[in-house]
Order: C-alpha cells, then sequence, then structure tokens
C-alpha cells in the first residue's frame, strides 16, 4: 500500500499535468519509493479524455529521457479528493477550479504545484499549448525543479526509505 498519493492537474491532461506526472514518477522510481507512492494526473477539463499526451510534451520529454506516451489524458472529479492525499494545480485557474470541486472535509493539500520550487522564480507552469517548442522545455524545467522539491518534502513529512 502506497503511503502517500500525489494527483498533478493542469487543463486538458495533456501537456503540463502529464509532465510532472512522468517526471515525478521516474524521480520516484530512480530514489526506489515506487512502492511508497502512488502518482495520477487529470485535468479540469473534459476536451481530450482519452488521448495520449500532446506530441510535443512527449517529445519534449523523451529528450531528457522520460517517457509519457503510456499515459491517458482523464478529467478530475470531486472523488479524487478521496483518493489522494496531496492535489497540485499546475496554475492558479486550474487551482480555482480544483478550490471549486473540493469538499470542505478534505484534509489533504491542495496547492499549487510550483510551492515546492520556491527558487524558480515563479508560481504557475505557464499552458505551452498555444506556444511553440520552447514552451515545452520551459514546462519540463520548471516540473523537473517542483518534482525535486515535492520529493525531497515528502520524504521528509512521511519518513520514506529514499534510496540516494
Ligand atoms: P495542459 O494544456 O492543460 O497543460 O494539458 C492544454 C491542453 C489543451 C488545451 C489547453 C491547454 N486546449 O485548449 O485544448
Amino acid at each position: 500500500m502506497p503511503v502517500v498519493s500525489v494527483l498533478f492537474c493542469c487543463l486538458g491532461n495533456i501537456c503540463r499535468s502529464p509532465t510532472a506526472h512522468g517526471v515525478f514518477q521516474s524521480l520516484v522510481e530512480r530514489r526506489g519509493l515506487s512502492d511508497h507512492i502512488h502518482i495520477d494526473s487529470a485535468g479540469t477539463g473534459d476536451w481530450h479524455i482519452g488521448k495520449p499526451p500532446d506530441q510535443r510534451s512527449a517529445a519534449a520529454a523523451a529528450g531528457r529521457g522520460y517517457a509519457l506516451d503510456h499515459l491517458r489524458a482523464r478529467q478530475v472529479s470531486g472523488k479524487d479528493f478521496n483518493d489522494f492525499d496531496l492535489v497540485l494545480a499546475m496554475d492558479r485557474e486550474n487551482l480555482r477550479n480544483l478550490q471549486a470541486l473540493c469538499p470542505p472535509e478534505f484534509s489533504g493539500e491542495l496547492a499549487l504545484f510550483l510551492s515546492y520550487a520556491p527558487a524558480a522564480g515563479v508560481d504557475e507552469v505557464p499552458d505551452p499549448y498555444y506556444g511553440g517548442e520552447d514552451g515545452f522545455a520551459q514546462v519540463l524545467d520548471l516540473v523537473e525543479q517542483a518534482a525535486e522539491g515535492l520529493l525531497a518534502a515528502l520524504i521528509d513529512r512521511y519518513d520514506l526509505p529514499a534510496q540516494r
């Protein structure tokens, strides 16, 4: 049984949150914590349900050694707040939409993902969908930083037996 579960959320669940999912999964595997941390991703919108990640996100991630192609988009629901301890939003609009879905009894953490990357200088992962290739590289830069910060926080908070 995992000790802690994390849901990454964006708008479409085809660019930013699958990138966070894949990058964090890879980091968790490298540190030997796959059995302890459950990871998923979802979108606040419903347009891309069942679709694989955007080709541009998958290609940018593959360039840094992360596989995203097995992921499929789904829409977040109120039930996710029963199933996940941390629900992490990519931007403020995602966060507002998640706050509207969040039941009052939720005792986990609903926050911006970049709260785990205080040195990044920004607190939102910009939506790369309508932009150029550099937007997808920027998503990866921010996600990699926040993934490191998140994992360090979870290891500390849940006393997880991380490998070096
Ligand atoms: P994501 O990017 O929220 O990072 O998955 C987007 C994907 C699709 C759309 C917008 C943002 N869209 O408008 O279809």
